[in-house]
């Protein structure tokens, strides 16, 4: 079997006929199919993303000033006052009428390639190890106005009340969906009012692991999320990214009117391009093993490719399953929560034991791989042999593996037995609750050429 894809391609590429390849065509999985979506302007869009003030509460901009100063740039478009702060950091004004700085969506959403910000491209290397509380603490101990200090105590309720709910075991991995679930326990879902005492159970404080995803993919994509539970209107969905600040319902639907420009711009969002040398000629042999072997969940790319939108059963993928089965914000009182509040007017939380193949555009560029970015390597990801069990990566963006398309790693030893915090927290231990590298084995079946030629395809995408 495995010979004859190789073969099979072999022959097809010699001829130069693609059109009677047969997909294997294996189990058919459920689609997920399109919702009609509100209309936005993507130029409005982007501004309002790298510009607006959507999270209003954050450290006064006074206080901020003094303390940690300015930034550079690094993105085109950033006027008034955001053009001084750091990309990731907008200034919004606060419902005690001051100005306030807070991260923006790039903080997690936009990441380094090469040295170079990229927009959209998940933030692989932010650190939620520690407490996040601690410098809000320390920034609420200064010199302030008493207005001042009245937005800045709100902003430090807020990071209180969630900080013990997103401190992950590594350096790199995202708690957004345990954040999440955190600030729906402290909200009202009618009147959005914030109570430091929360009102549903708090979520476990082991926080499951997430890769941010790259924004490209929701050109193709007909739901949000790694297990597809967001549904309906996307817009309205993205902006529960304002759930810390957002303290009533007229707040939330200013920020949702601007939404639609937002999820304009993230469908034009191009993936970027590999910028080294291809084989194109070995490539063009992986395009054959890819279309047999994987496009029955990946979708077909070029000229006339089509994306599926499936959707497959934890037990099938057999990747880690704690993120599908409910964890963080997709357990049952979450959900519950979502559909009697602003968000469940016009979109849905509907977790189901799955995960999405994602669309691979620009694939060669999110390493790591899997929803819990447990695999550093594509080439490691194609042969479960290679996977490290303990590995350490670099965080210099201008060390990008070419070969193995990913992180350069080196194995590591189990978290437990590292003794050194600053080395523990650098360690991705795939042995941990949430952080397991198994399963996606359809790699493993290919001959090592089949692989190899799959891998220099993938960097066409
Ligand atoms: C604290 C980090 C964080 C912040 C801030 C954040 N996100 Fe996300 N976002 C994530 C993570 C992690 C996921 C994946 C969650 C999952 O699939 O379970 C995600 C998923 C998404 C998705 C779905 C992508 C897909 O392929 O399904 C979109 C769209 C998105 N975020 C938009 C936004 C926007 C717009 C903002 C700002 C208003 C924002 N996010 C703020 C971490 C963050
Ligand atoms: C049965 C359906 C199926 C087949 C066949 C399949 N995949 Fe996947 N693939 C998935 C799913 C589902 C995920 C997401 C799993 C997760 O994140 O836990 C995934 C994830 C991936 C990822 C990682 C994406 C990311 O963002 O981290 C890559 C790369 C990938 N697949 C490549 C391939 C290649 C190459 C093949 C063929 C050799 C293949 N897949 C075959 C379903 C499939």
């Amino acid at each position: 079997m495995k010979a004859t894809y190789w073969v099979l391609a072999v022959s097809l590429a010699a001829c130069g006929s693609d059109d009677s390849i047969t997909p294997d065509a294996g189990p058919q999985y459920p689609t997920i199919e399109e919702e009609a979506q509100r209309t936005g302007d993507p130029a409005a869009g982007r501004d309002y993303l790298i510009n607006g003030g959507y999270i209003t509460c954050g450290i006064p901009k006074a206080v901020y000033d003094r303390v940690l100063g300015g930034g550079a740039p690094e993105i085109t478009g950033r006027t008034g006052a955001n053009a001084n702060l750091p990309y990731n950091y907008s200034v919004a004004t606060s419902s005690e009428g001051i100005e306030v700085v807070s991260a923006n969506c790039l903080s997690c959403h936009a990441g380094r390639l090469n040295g170079q910000v990229m927009i959209g491209l998940g933030g692989s290397d932010a650190d939620f190890t520690g407490d996040q509380a601690q410098l809000v603490q320390a920034a609420s101990n200064l010199q302030m106005t008493p207005t001042e200090r009245t937005a800045m105590l709100r902003f430090l309720d807020r990071i209180k009340a969630i900080a013990p709910y997103t401190r992950t075991l590594t350096v790199g991995v995202n708690p957004a969906d345990n954040l999440t679930a955190a600030l729906m326990s402290h909200r009202d879902p009618v009147t959005l009012a914030w109570s430091n005492t929360p009102a549903i159970p708090l979520p476990p404080p082991l926080v499951v692991p997430v890769d941010v995803p790259p924004w490209w993919r929701m050109a193709k994509k007909h739901s949000m999320f790694y297990s597809a539970a967001g549904r309906g209107d996307h817009a309205r969905i993205m902006m529960a990214a304002s759930l810390l600040c957002t303290d009533t319902v007229a707040e939330a639907q200013a920020i949702d009117a601007k939404f639609t420009d937002v999820r304009a711009y993230l469908e034009t969002i191009e993936p970027p391009k590999w910028p080294w040398a291809i084989d194109m000629a070995l490539a063009a042999e992986g395009k054959k093993v890819f279309e047999i072997t994987c496009s029955r969940c990946h979708g077909t790319y070029g000229d006339g490719g089509s994306y599926p939108n499936h959707i497959v059963p934890i037990a099938e993928i057999g990747t880690d399953p704690i993120l599908a089965q409910g964890a963080s914000q997709f357990g049952p009182r979450y959900v519950e929560w979502f559909a009697k509040s602003f968000w469940g007017q016009t979109s849905r939380l509907e977790p189901t034991e799955v995960y999405v193949p994602p669309p691979l555009d620009g694939i060669w560029a999110t390493a790591p791989f899997l929803h819990n970015g447990s695999v550093p390597t594509i080439e490691a990801l194609l042969d479960s042999t290679k996977r490290p069990r303990q590995w350490t990566r670099t965080f210099d963006s201008s060390d990008y593996d070419r070969a193995a398309v990913g992180w350069k790693f080196t194995v590591a030893v189990p978290h437990a037995q590292e003794p050194d915090e600053m080395k523990r927290t650098r360690i991705y231990d795939t042995t941990k609750f949430g952080y397991g590298n198994q399963g996606h084995t359809f790699g493993d079946a290919l001959e090592p050429e089949e692989r190899t030629a799959v891998l220099e395809y993938l960097k066409t995408l």
